[in-house]
Parts: C-alpha cells; sequence; structure tokens
C-alpha cells in the first residue's frame, strides 16, 4: 500500500486521501494507491459509502505530466476510474482548490460530487496538446451536455463551483469539505440512493442534434489557427453523441494517442515546465524575503502607463497615476475607462467591478503624491535622457525601501539606476502592448540590483498576473534584442524580393499571431524609427542596412495609429490592406540599393526569420542576458505571440536539429552577410551533439 493515498473511516463512511504534493498528481503509486484504497473500503464492512478527497492545497490536478512521453506503468487510469464507477458502494468525489484533467475525470467516476464554493473544475488537456484521455470527453458531455462540454473541453477554461453546479458536474456545494461530503455520504446511504453512473446517463447526449456538429467544428478549426488539439478534443466530444459509451472511449482513446505523440504537444507541455522553470533564479533563492507591495504608482499615462495601471487595479492594489498635466492625465484616465467600459459591454466584467478597479486607479499631478508608494514604475518617452531626469526626481520623493522600476524595452538600466543613490532598488519591468492583456513581464536585473528586489518583482508578477522572466541587462534586453535582427531578415528580404504580405503570410500560418510588418504596424514603426536613429552611431558599417523602414515613418505612415504603414488601414479598422504605394516603394528601394529582385521562397522566409531568432537567442544564453533556453522560450510565447504550440524559438531548434539549424545559418553567412555568424554556443552544442535541453539540464 502507497502512503500517498490512505484509507480511514468515518462512522458509516470511508474516506480515501490522495496525499501527492504539491497538487495530487495521478502518478503511478496514486493510481495503484486508489486502486488498493477502494478495495479496503469495499472490503470494510462498516463501511457503506465513500468519500475522495485529496489533501492539502487541491483536489487532484490530473494526470503527472512528468511520466507523458514514458512508458505507461500499470494501473492506467482508465481501469481506476471504471473501478470506482463500478463500486457497488457509493462514492463521492469532494472537490477543493481544481479539479484539472485527469482529477476531473476521477471525480466523473465517482456516484456523486460535491465541492466547495471557492473550488474550480476543468479539462486543460488541450494546453498541452492532448485530450481528456480518461473518459472526459464523453463523460463531460453527460453530466454538462455537449455544448457546454466542447467549449470547456476545446479551451481548457476552468469553471467555478457554482457554475459547475448549475451545469450538473457537482451535484452539491458544502461549506466544510470533509464534514460536508460525509454528511452528504451519509443522506446518500440514508436514501438509499442508487449507485449513478455517468457512463449511464444519456440524456443529455441522446437529446443533442449532431447535424450542428460541422459548423461548430468549422469554428473549432478556425479559432484553433493550426493547432491540432482544440480539433482533436471536438472530435472525441462528438463520439458521446454519435457512438455508444464504450465506442466513443475507444475513439477518445485513438485521438488521445495521435495527439500525445505529436511535436505540437511536446512543445506545449515544454511550455507548461518552461513557465515554471523561469520563477527559479539560480542566485536568488525561494525563500529570499520579500517587501511587502500594497500600493503602486505609475508615471506617464499614455497606452503603456496606463495599461500597466489597470493590471495593479484589477489586482486589487491602489495605484496612482502621474502626468505633468490635467489634460495628458484626463487623457490617460478616459482611456483607461474606456478600455474596461468595453470590457463591460462584452460581459466580461461588471458595472460594479469597473467601478471599484477605476476607483482604485488616482490620478495625480505632483511627484510629492508618490512618497508612499512601495513601487514606482516609470512609463515615459523611451530617451535616456528623459528617464534619468525622472529617476532624479524619484529618488527625492520615494520612501526608503521603494522600488523604483522602469518600463524602457531598451535602455541601459544601470545608466537609469545611476542618477539615483539606491540602485541596488532599480529594476527594469519591461511590459507588452497593451500590458493589460499581454502576459509576459521581462525583469531586467541591473548590476546593483538586490536580491530582495528581485524576489518581490518575480512574486508581484504573479500577483498581477504576469508571466516573469528575468533578464540581462543589454540592448533590447532578450526579447527586443532577438526581434532586432529578425526585423532586419524580414527588411532585407523585401529588397531581395519579397512583398511584407508574403512575408507576414508565411510567419502567420506558420502560427504566429502576426508576421513582422503586420507586428510593426501595430507596435508603431516610430519606436523602432527612434531606436534605429539611436543606434546609427555605433552600428557596423560594414553591413548593408535596409532604409524601407525609415523612408515609411518620413512619409509619417506609423502603423495603425496613422491609419498607415507598411499597410493600409482603412476607415479605423485593424485588417492590413496592401498598399500599392509601399510595393512601389520597395522595388524602388531594390534598385537604388543595386539589388536584382528575385523569388524568395516561403521556406527561405521562414528559415531566415526563424533562425535569426535562434541565433540571437543563443547569443544571449552564451553571455548570460537568459539564464536558460526555456526562458527564451517563454519569452517568445507569453510576449512576441510565438505559439506555444510551436514550443518557442530555442525548441524549435533541437526539434529540428541543432546541427541541421548550424548548416543553415553556416549557409547564409557564406551567401548573405556577418549577421549569420553562428553563436558560438550552437557551435558547441553541435561539436559536442548536445541541445539546448541538454544545455538548460547541465546548469
Ligand atoms: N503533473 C506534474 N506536475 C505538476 C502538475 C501535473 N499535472 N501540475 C502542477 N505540477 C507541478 C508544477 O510543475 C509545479 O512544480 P514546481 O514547483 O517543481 O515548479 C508544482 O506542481 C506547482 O504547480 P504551480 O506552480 O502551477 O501551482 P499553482 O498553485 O500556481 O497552480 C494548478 C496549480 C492550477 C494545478 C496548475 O499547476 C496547473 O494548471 N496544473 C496542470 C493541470 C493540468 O493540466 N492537468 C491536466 C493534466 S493532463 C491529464 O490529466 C491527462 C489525462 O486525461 C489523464
Amino acid at each position: 500500500m502507497t502512503t500517498s493515498v490512505r484509507y480511514e473511516r468515518q462512522g458509516q463512511v470511508g474516506v480515501i486521501t490522495v496525499d501527492n504534493p504539491p497538487v495530487n498528481a495521478l502518478s503511478q503509486h496514486v493510481r495503484q494507491g486508489l486502486l488498493d484504497c477502494l478495495a479496503q473500503g469495499l472490503a470494510d464492512d462498516e463501511t457503506r459509502a465513500l468519500v475522495m478527497v485529496g489533501a492539502g492545497r487541491t483536489f487532484i490536478a490530473g494526470a503527472d505530466i512528468r511520466e507523458f512521453g514514458k512508458p505507461l506503468v500499470d494501473p492506467d487510469l482508465n481501469r481506476v476510474i471504471e473501478a470506482y464507477e463500478n463500486a457497488t458502494k457509493p462514492v463521492v468525489a469532494a472537490i477543493h482548490g481544481t479539479a484539472l484533467g485527469g482529477g476531473l475525470e476521477v471525480a466523473l467516476g465517482c456516484h456523486y460530487r460535491v465541492a466547495v464554493a471557492a473550488a474550480k473544475v476543468g479539462l486543460p488537456e488541450v494546453k498541452l496538446g492532448i485530450l481528456p484521455g480518461a473518459g472526459g470527453t464523453q463523460r463531460l458531455p453527460r453530466v454538462a451536455g455537449v455544448e457546454a462540454a466542447i467549449d470547456m473541453i476545446t479551451t481548457g477554461k476552468f469553471v467555478p463551483a457554482g457554475k459547475a453546479l448549475k451545469l450538473g458536474i457537482v451535484d452539491a456545494i458544502v461549506d466544510e469539505l470533509v464534514p460536508g461530503a460525509v454528511a452528504f455520504a451519509e443522506k446518500l446511504i440514508a436514501d438509499n440512493a442508487p449507485l449513478r453512473r455517468v457512463r449511464d446517463m444519456d440524456e443529455k447526449v441522446k437529446a443533442f442534434d449532431p447535424a450542428g456538429f460541422e459548423t461548430m467544428r468549422k469554428a473549432v478549426v478556425k479559432a484553433a489557427r493550426g493547432q491540432m488539439s482544440p480539433v482533436g478534443c471536438f472530435d472525441a466530444v462528438t463520439a458521446s453523441v454519435t457512438l455508444p459509451f464504450e465506442d466513443g472511449l475507444k475513439r477518445e482513446r485513438e485521438i488521445f494517442t495521435g495527439l500525445m505523440e505529436s511535436d505540437q504537444s511536446k512543445a506545449l507541455r515544454h511550455i507548461f515546465f518552461a513557465e515554471r522553470e523561469a520563477l527559479k533564479i539560480p542566485d536568488v533563492p525561494s525563500d529570499t524575503p520579500t517587501l511587502p507591495i500594497r500600493t503602486a504608482a505609475i508615471i506617464g499615462a499614455g497606452t503603456m502607463g496606463g495599461g500597466i495601471a489597470m493590471c495593479f487595479a484589477n489586482a486589487g492594489i491602489p495605484v496612482k497615476l502621474l502626468e505633468m498635466t490635467q489634460d495628458a492625465l484626463d487623457r490617460g484616465l478616459g482611456i483607461i475607462s474606456g478600455n474596461y467600459a468595453n470590457t463591460v459591454a462584452k460581459g466580461r466584467l461588471t458595472q460594479d467591478a469597473m467601478d471599484k478597479r477605476m476607483g482604485l486607479i488616482e490620478g495625480v499631478l505632483d511627484y510629492d503624491a508618490l512618497s508612499e508608494a512601495d513601487i514606482i514604475i516609470e512609463a515615459v518617452f523611451e530617451e535616456m535622457d528623459i528617464k534619468k531626469k525622472v529617476f532624479a526626481a524619484l529618488d527625492s520623493v520615494a520612501k526608503a525601501g521603494a522600488i523604483l522600476a522602469s518600463n524602457t524595452s531598451t535602455l541601459d538600466v544601470d545608466e537609469i539606476a545611476a542618477s539615483t543613490s539606491r540602485p541596488e532598488f532599480v529594476i527594469g519591468t519591461h511590459f507588452f502592448s497593451p500590458a493589460n492583456v499581454m502576459p509576459l513581464l521581462e525583469l531586467v536585473r541591473g548590476a546593483k540590483t538586490s536580491n530582495q528586489v528581485i524576489a518581490t518583482a518575480m512574486k508581484l508578477a504573479r500577483t498581477i498576473a504576469k508571466v516573469p522572466v528575468l533578464v540581462g541587462n543589454c540592448d533590447g534586453f532578450v526579447g527586443n534584442r532577438m526581434l532586432e535582427p529578425y526585423g532586419q531578415q524580414a527588411e532585407l528580404m523585401l529588397l531581395e524580393g519579397a512583398m511584407p504580405a508574403q512575408v507576414d503570410g508565411v510567419m502567420q500560418r506558420w502560427g504566429l499571431a502576426m508576421g513582422p510588418f503586420t507586428m510593426g504596424d501595430m507596435a508603431g514603426l516610430d519606436v523602432g524609427w527612434r531606436i534605429r536613429k539611436r543606434r546609427a552611431a555605433t552600428r557596423r558599417n560594414d553591413l548593408f542596412w535596409p532604409t524601407v523602414a525609415d523612408q515609411i515613418c518620413e512619409m509619417g505612415r506609423f502603423g495603425q495609429k496613422t491609419k498607415a504603414g507598411y499597410y493600409l488601414y482603412e476607415g479605423g479598422s485593424r485588417v492590413p490592406v496592401t498598399d500599392p504605394k509601399i510595393e512601389q516603394l520597395i522595388v524602388e528601394a531594390s534598385k537604388a540599393a543595386g539589388i536584382e529582385r528575385r523569388e524568395v521562397s516561403d521556406e527561405e522566409i521562414l528559415k531566415r526569420c526563424l533562425y535569426a531568432l535562434i541565433n540571437e537567442g543563443a547569443k544571449c544564453l552564451e553571455e548570460g542576458m537568459a539564464i536558460r533556453a526555456s526562458d527564451v522560450d517563454v519569452i517568445y510565447c507569453f510576449g512576441y505571440g510565438f505559439p506555444a504550440w510551436r514550443g518557442g524559438p530555442m525548441f524549435q531548434a533541437d526539434l529540428i536539429g541543432l546541427d541541421k539549424v548550424l548548416a543553415d545559418i553556416k549557409r547564409f553567412h557564406a551567401a548573405l552577410d556577418d549577421r549569420w555568424k553562428p553563436a558560438r554556443l550552437i557551435e558547441t552544442l553541435v561539436a559536442e551533439g548536445r541541445s539546448f535541453a541538454d544545455y538548460d539540464r547541465s546548469r
């Protein structure tokens, strides 16, 4: 008998407790323990009903993802669930925390389910590139109905207990977990309640008209944008309607096996663990004391400042927003309230919640108003001189122990810190636009930033629902630094013969949220223009520098905000429309540069864009600007619209084979220019027959 599942009796009710910290995942010993404890409960003559509960902070959070990709050791989860479903005494699942994936599937194998009000349930397997492979796609529609099941299973969303009750996923909400569940079980005994097996509950699936499946499937395929698992999930759920239960389970298994072996699932699992790994900083121990953050202040009520203020308000932290003029402040606050109003209009926020959040944001016009803030984030214009003045002013008003953060996206954090008397309290907090939406937060460590400030910023990031990655202080840090050679390749290919729509189309079809030119238009072309001007004096003059982007900016076309950039955005639309004027400009730029235009293949576009990212990512790693290759993947997937099902650029490099990637980089180096000088790290890893994943593991 394993110790991770235990059995004890409370009167007539046997309580089976899963105790496998931290999240009670269904590791092999837990599956075995569940069978053993069930046998014990069924053999115990005094026991007339059973309750299954999770120890610690949660019910079962799913299969043990660390076992994926390894040979399955018996018993398999389906066998465990069947044993519970066929038990001769009623079994009640008692849910707190989260019942996820295999956890919810186990609960659906029980005859009844109760939950505390704060609990959530979900089948998030789709996010790992698979589907609920232990009957979830057949049992959930039988309790919640087909449409609700499709929605939950194809998106992986979590459903709070109250809604789960309405949907029929749980049977009752209890105040206290174990006592409530035991009382529920005692009532079942008293009522001589039936052994209610979900597999036999056919009404909801029989009532569903499968004629609607075709249209629904099209919508799922469209929303999935190349990701296979939502479609696999959908197809499995339809089997609950079109096939008898046992055949539906077989169909589920077939699709599950295909998905589990796919590169997409490997990539999504990689990102799941990479996101959590990024929280671990080798020289900042996890028990490093943190500073309390009860109040915040933001300098600058522009797009970024406003978005950052919303992040704090959303997390319930009061935030002051500083502007230099009443007009600018009113404009900024107006945009914030407009953003919230949109969310309310879409039904994703109540008016009451919006009022509360707006109530947490206070506009101020004077630096003195920031004196009590625990963290102050500067989000002013991206110019070193301005930033330095702001930090000098902050130094004189901020209280001792306040964190002084800069939202710079490229500038030297040490130079900014040097304009204060307390560089150990200065850190870069690079948010991504729109800051209230994009999950990534690049935290930039200056030479003097203290461990306590780093630990606090990492923790704060989680509080405001961000995915933090700690990076080093270099021009562009990691994300934007990698974007530079990527953008340069895209632009060079325009001069060689491609057009923006071709380049963007290739990258988008490959899975990126948008291609480089659409992204530039969205972010504002003036941002890159300013950075290029700053770098002009120091850039290598032995390389050819394309000028199309500069020429477009000189025409006053800064992208979506000016309704024109690489593309046209007519009538305020965000849909890029090809502009013949720009195509003409590109053709003339080729001529002016003496470049004979040629057909640039889609394959070349993909390789030059992707490998530029990989090569620069490797340079960031060898210089210690990123702690691990998987951190680079997190940055790209959470901040730059890189599809998580591709696992990030470094994961892709491993998948393709680092030797193959290096061979192409060397080929580009010989045929194009020195921008393609291979990163030393890639050469070393290839010479040693290693991958980025091996490199991470060895550190
Ligand atoms: N398997 C293995 N390890 C897991 C795990 C799982 N299912 N879920 C979480 N962990 C690990 C995390 O990696 C992390 O480990 P480290 O501390 O070593 O980094 C630790 O548990 C704590 O996790 P979090 O930091 O994420 O904790 P949290 O409190 O923020 O979130 C959670 C808890 C909501 C359960 C979140 O961990 C989560 O979403 N887990 C994944 C749930 C999931 O996808 N379940 C489905 C699994 S697939 C399946 O069940 C297939 C099937 O059909 C049989």
